[in-house]
């Protein structure tokens, strides 16, 4: 019997929950998380219900149920040192400590951490702590600009030229507004190509690779809109994408890797977790988005789909360092995951109103939710992700959009992710990024 705790309570934390139940493992579960899911909570032994800012409460729950392993869901307890505080107190954590997590949560740390091991990987940026110089640096970057906040703002702190940034005073007017927060911004090179997630359970030397996922990170249709968490995903049942060669999935892998073993030769200790890189392959090859330090959410709902090994077993090797003596293997289908969002997502969103659907549905992953009296109310973000999961593609996207169709609630979803039609246009799209 092993007890583990699972800290957070969304999409991505219900379908880890369920892996842990699916194992052959006996566990109890138990799960801490800044609001109530009714559909982990039914799978827990003890829901504990509090804010996840405060670390030493988190570690006091560990402590009081005698927690064996720990897993992070989301990324803000690691940038607390939750898992720093919970290994003093000899639980084992999947989900790296503080310094390391820094992979994805200051992304000049990123940055500097490729440009030792894979300076390819990174397209031309500047870091900024004021304006000065931020003009020119923007007029220098003549095929277009990204300006991103330096720390964590839930995917939403990136602005693009020509998408939200349409001149270079807009440019400067949001580094202003991230100067006047005491923050710090990067510059980025625009890259253009297609986007793809790359995640890798890690144990700080050896990475077990997951299917390649391709995110929808804009709000709506047609991939215009603000960034967001990510609206929905898709995988293929060989593990790859269609605008994808092995040897990009390679390379993609290989960084992986890299970037495991570089972050442990500069803080000293091991990333032990999931390694996500968010890569785009461009016309001169695959660079890096971003990293994080965590399962992605959607991509942990496709990904989780589809795996055969047992869960608990890949926890207990990425914890006791023996990842490379197990074989992690995923079953051969495709999968499409499509998120329901309160209408106004993600810059107004509304917020406490009822969610009318069945959480018994094992293809249903209820999200930002919060359980009252039996009943389900959204919380006023991301609410609920569909996953359907086939051989063919075409019935895994029939599926999620049936299934994502039938959520009740003041809800919109983007109907286009997983459709041939959006696939094609991505194919298209690679050919002529490469032409
Ligand atoms: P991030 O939070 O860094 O993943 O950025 C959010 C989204 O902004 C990414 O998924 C990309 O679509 C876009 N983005 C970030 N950096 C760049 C870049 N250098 N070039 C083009 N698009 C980018
Ligand atoms: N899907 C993007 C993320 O998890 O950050």
């Amino acid at each position: 019997m092993i007890n583990i705790l699972l800290v957070g309570s969304g999409a991505r934390e219900v379908a880890i929950a369920r892996k842990i139940k699916e194992s052959s493992i006996e566990s109890s579960l138990f799960c801490v998380a800044s609001s109530t899911n009714p559909q982990i909570k039914k799978l827990s032994s003890a829901y504990f219900e509090q804010s996840l800012g405060d670390v030493c409460s988190v570690v006091a729950v560990a402590k009081k149920v005698s927690v064996d392993i720990a897993i992070i869901g989301p990324e803000n307890p690691l940038e607390l040192g939750l898992v720093d505080a919970l290994e003093k107190e000899g639980v084992a954590c999947v989900g790296p400590r503080k310094a390391v997590a820094k992979i994805e949560t200051s992304k000049a740390f990123a940055r500097s951490i490729l440009d030792s091991c894979a300076p390819e990987k990174n397209p031309k940026r500047k870091v900024f702590s004021s304006l000065d110089g931020c003009e020119d640096f923007l007029k220098h970057l003549k095929k277009g600009y990204v300006v991103k906040y330096d720390g964590l703002m839930g995917g939403k702190g990136v602005k693009i030229s020509g998408e939200h940034l349409h001149s270079t005073n807009d440019a400067l007017l949001y580094a202003d507004s991230i100067v006047g927060l005491g923050g710090s911004f990067l510059v980025e090179e625009k890259l253009l190509g297609e986007e793809f997630s790359l995640m890798s359970f890690c144990d700080g030397e050896h990475c077990s690779h997951m299917p390649v996922v391709q995110d929808h990170k804009r709000a709506f249709e047609g991939d215009v809109g603000p960034n967001t968490g990510g609206m929905g995903t898709y995988s293929f049942g060989n593990h790859s994408l269609p605008f994808l060669s092995e040897k990009n999935v390679l390379d993609a892998q290989k960084t992986n890797e890299r970037v495991a073993l570089e972050l442990e030769k500069q803080t000293g200790q091991k990333f032990r977790g999931v390694l996500y890189g968010g890569f785009m392959l461009t016309e001169s090859g695959v660079k890096v988005i971003e990293y994080n330090a965590r399962l992605g959410d959607p991509e942990a709902m496709n990904v989780l789909a589809v795996l055969e090994t047992d869960f608990i077993k890949i926890c207990q090797s990425i914890v006791g360092g023996t990842l490379a003596d197990l074989e992690v293997s995923f079953s051969k289908k495709a999968t499409v995951c499509k998120y329901v969002v309160p209408e106004g997502y993600p810059e107004n969103p509304a917020k406490n109103f009822e969610v009318f659907c069945n959480p018994e549905n094992k293809s249903l992953y209820l999200a930002a939710v919060q359980e009252r009296g039996g009943d389900i109310f959204a919380t006023g973000s991301r609410t609920a992700a569909f996953v359907g999961t086939n051989k063919d593609i075409v019935v895994a996207e029939s599926l999620a959009e049936v299934g994502v169709s039938e959520i009740g609630g003041n809800l919109f979803h983007r109907k286009d992710i997983g459709t041939s039609s959006l696939i094609k246009s991505r194919i298209n799209h690679m050919k002529e990024v490469l032409s």
